[in-house]
This record gives C-alpha cells, sequence and structure tokens, in this order.
C-alpha cells in the first residue's frame, strides 16, 4: 500500500483526535490539517485554509501533492465536497472520506432522514414535516401527541436545532417561531417527533459503500450541568464502552439499522465512502435512531479512538477502494473517556486568550486540544470548549480518575468542567 499526504479538515477536538491516530498509522507521509488548532500542530501542520473554501482546498491539493481528504465536520460534506473531487477531472483520483451531497443528506436534512427512515422500515419515532403551508395540520399533529414535545430544524443548525417543550402551548408557539425564521432558512421545514423516553449512545459505522466495520460504541454528555441539567452544550465528555450496548443490543443494532441504512444508501444510489454516526436511544432493550450524522462525533471520538485497534489510514484506504472487508480493526478492551475543559461562562458568552499552563505535566492521559491558538506567549484559550482530557482505564473509575488528576494539572482562568461524565451507566 502507498503511503499518503492526508489533508485533514476541521479544527476541534475530534480533529485533534483523528490527527493523533492517524499520526500513528505505517502509511502515513505527512498530516495537514486545515486549520486545526494550538494542539494539532504536535501531530501535523496547520494551514490556514476554511473547510468550506472548495476553490482554495483544490489549489492547497494540487500544490502539496496530497493524495488523501479527511472530513472532520459535516458543513463541507453537506457543501458537496466529496462532489467536487469527483467531479474535476484534476482531483477526481484524491479519495475523500466522506458521504456524497446525497449521502450528507442524512445529516443536512432531517426530513431527508425521516424519509429515508420510513422508506426503509429503520425504527426511529413518529413524526410530521411542516412549513408554513401545512402549520394548521402540524399544530394537529402536535397535540395528537403527548408531552413533552420535539420540534427539529430540517437543515443543519450548528446543534442547536433541536427544542424539546413541556407543555403543547409553548410546543405551538415554537413551531411558528421557528417556520418565521427561529433558525433561518434551517427551520422553513421543520420535523415534529414524537419524544422517547431511554438512554442513548453513539454508534460509528466506517463503510466504503460496501461492507462496514462498527468502532467502539460512546456515550456523550451535552449539558453544561452535573447529573445533565443546563443549556445543552457541544459536549462535555463522553466514555466507551457503553454498559447498555451490549451482543444483543448491537446485533438489533446490526440488523435493524445498520444494513437497512447502507442498504437504503445503495438502493437509493446515495455514493458513501465515510463514517455513519447513528444517534440511538435505547427504548426498553430496543434500539431507535434519534438523528443520522455524516461524520464522527464530537467529544465521542475523544474517547472512541483510544480504543479504535488498527491503523486508521489503512483503513480509509479500504474505504477508498472499496476494500475495507480486507482491513484490520480491533477493538481495545480498556475503558476510554474523556472529560472537556470549557472556559466560564460557556455555552454562553465567555473570553478567550487566557493563558493555559501545566500543559507539560500531564503524563496521565492523552490531551486533545479543542478551542485552543498557539501564540508568541504559548497556547491560550480560543473557544468554549478548551481541551479534551482522554485517559485509559481498566474500568471507567480508573479512567476517569486519570483524567480528573491530570485536569488538576492544567490551569487557565475560569477552568470549568462536570465531574459526573459517565455517572448514569455501569
Ligand atoms: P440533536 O441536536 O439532533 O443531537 O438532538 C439533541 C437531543 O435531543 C438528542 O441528543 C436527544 O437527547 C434529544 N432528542 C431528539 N429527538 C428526540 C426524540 N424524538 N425523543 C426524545 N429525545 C429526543
Ligand atoms: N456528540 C454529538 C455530535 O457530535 O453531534
Amino acid at each position: 500500500m502507498k503511503n499518503y499526504r492526508v489533508l485533514l479538515l476541521g479544527s476541534g477536538g475530534r480533529e485533534a483526535a483523528l490527527a493523533w491516530k492517524m499520526s500513528q498509522s505505517a502509511y502515513l507521509e505527512k498530516l495537514y490539517i486545515a486549520p486545526g488548532n494550538g494542539g494539532t500542530r504536535q501531530f501535523g501542520e496547520n494551514v490556514a485554509l476554511s473547510p468550506l473554501d472548495f476553490p482554495a482546498i483544490k489549489e492547497f491539493v494540487l500544490a502539496n501533492n496530497v493524495t488523501m481528504v479527511v472530513v472532520g465536520n459535516e458543513d463541507p460534506l453537506v457543501a458537496g465536497i466529496y462532489d467536487y473531487f469527483a467531479d474535476d477531472s484534476e482531483l477526481a483520483s484524491v479519495p475523500v472520506i466522506g458521504p456524497s451531497k446525497g449521502g450528507a443528506q442524512l445529516e443536512g436534512s432531517k426530513d431527508f432522514a425521516k424519509g429515508f427512515m420510513m422508506r426503509h422500515n429503520i425504527p426511529t419515532a413518529r413524526y410530521m414535516s411542516v412549513t408554513a403551508d401545512n402549520v394548521n395540520e402540524g399544530i394537529a399533529f402536535l397535540r395528537s401527541l403527548e408531552a413533552p414535545y420535539v420540534l427539529k430544524a430540517d437543515g443543519l443548525a450548528a446543534g442547536k436545532g433541536v427544542l424539546i417543550l413541556p407543555t403543547i402551548e409553548e410546543a405551538e408557539a415554537s413551531l411558528r417561531e421557528m417556520l418565521g425564521g427561529m433558525f433561518g432558512k434551517s427551520s422553513a421545514t421543520v420535523v415534529i417527533e414524537e419524544f422517547l423516553s431511554g438512554i442513548e449512545c453513539s454508534v460509528f459505522v466506517l463503510t466504503d459503500g460496501n461492507s462496514y466495520k462498527v468502532l467502539p460504541v460512546a456515550k456523550d454528555y451535552k449539558r453544561i450541568g452535573e447529573g445533565d441539567t443546563g443549556l445543552n452544550t457541544g459536549g462535555m465528555g463522553a466514555v466507551s464502552p457503553v454498559s447498555f450496548a451490549d451482543e444483543t443490543f448491537m446485533e438489533k443494532v446490526r440488523t435493524r439499522i445498520i444494513e437497512p441504512t447502507l442498504n437504503g444508501l445503495k438502493a437509493e444510489n446515495l455514493t458513501y465512502k465515510g463514517f455513519v454516526f447513528l444517534g440511538l436511544i435505547n427504548v426498553k432493550g430496543e434500539p431507535m435512531v434519534i438523528e443520522y450524522n455524516v461524520r464522527m462525533g464530537d467529544p465521542e471520538t475523544e474517547a472512541v479512538m483510544l480504543r479504535t485497534d488498527g491503523d486508521l489510514i489503512d483503513l480509509f484506504d479500504g474505504v477508498a477502494t472499496g476494500t475495507l472487508a480486507d482491513r484490520r480493526l480491533a477493538i481495545d478492551p480498556r475503558y476510554a473517556v474523556t472529560v472537556m475543559m470549557v472556559s466560564a461562562g460557556y455555552p454562553g458568552s465567555y473570553e478567550k486568550g487566557k493563558a493555559i499552563s501545566g500543559l507539560e505535566n500531564v503524563t496521565d492521559s492523552i490531551l486533545f486540544h479543542a478551542g485552543t491558538k498557539a501564540t508568541e506567549n504559548g497556547i491560550v484559550t480560543n473557544g468554549g470548549r478548551v481541551i479534551a482530557v482522554s485517559s485509559y482505564g481498566a474500568t471507567k473509575d480508573e479512567a476517569l480518575a486519570r483524567s480528573f488528576g491530570s485536569i488538576e494539572k492544567i490551569d487557565f482562568e475560569g477552568k470549568y468542567f462536570r465531574r459526573d461524565i459517565g455517572f448514569d451507566l455501569k
């Protein structure tokens, strides 16, 4: 197999974890991260390119002999970076790890994703899609459901497009506000869903369009406060494995969800060579799909990569060449956790530019920078989520104790983290 010159798109903790894993590959000649962050420089070279500026990416790929593009975040995929490469004679030989624009609709349009699940009999909550033209039918559907009420903006909304309302009055008012432009064009269509009760987990599948491999299962913690209280964030931590995702549960996930999803993509001629992220909920032992994403999760990746026993670029080569079935992927039996250190005030307003000290003293954890920047005076905070502190352990508690011990050694003004990551799992 040839060695690759890889361009990884994105700038978060997820991309830091993907860069860390690729940097260990036997098949890596050169890794660029665009734009990367203050920590990704340990694993490759940061380049100042926007993941959405396709012409600039083309110029960079040609000038630097890039031979593979790995897409970390959803926006370039939904905007069609796969097709941009496939349709350009100068770029067509450079594989893009990610779905085509058609396949990326699984994340780019919740209305599409729900219709897809209906067409392929994939278990998910009952729903109705509503626009300004059928608001009254939407209200009638809402009234037929029981509280709480779930409203989802159809399009991408930076993870903020889902509202869960406790009363019918609030649900009706929010439906009108969403259709009136609460999330701009993204909420011109709103998906109303039945509320499902259960515990969630994240299942990551890598596919070459024919065969697939399942990565370690993880669970993330989205709320800012302990006990899952307060505002939603981009993710405060994650653990892997997930105790309830046992062999019986995963067999149901494979036969009822993964295989029908991949077969459905094929039947609908939607080219898909990349990660499928299944956001699942366990409803009394039965897995149901809450959402699809077309990339890895953040912060799940910062735990999942620790347990991914295999060569990531070898796996990506398998994806690109349709030979994934022949590649090796095993799961490390240890626990892995990640605990996110965030800025005071996040997910509301917060200050940036705070000096970060003590990073060099951490020996028991792997640090994946998220919102950091390298300056002449060292590493400073540059976002709400600052550093994902990831650790292995023989048990969940041992892994967590390592991350908390490492966090003690790191300081910046206003540092905050949740001490209860994994609290709801065995
Ligand atoms: P998302 O922003 O799409 O990840 O959704 C945010 C969260 O809303 C999910 O992680 C779930 O916790 C919750 N959620 C979404 N849909 C449903 C549903 N139908 N029933 C219960 N909870 C839901
Ligand atoms: N952790 C959830 C996500 O990446 O969307």
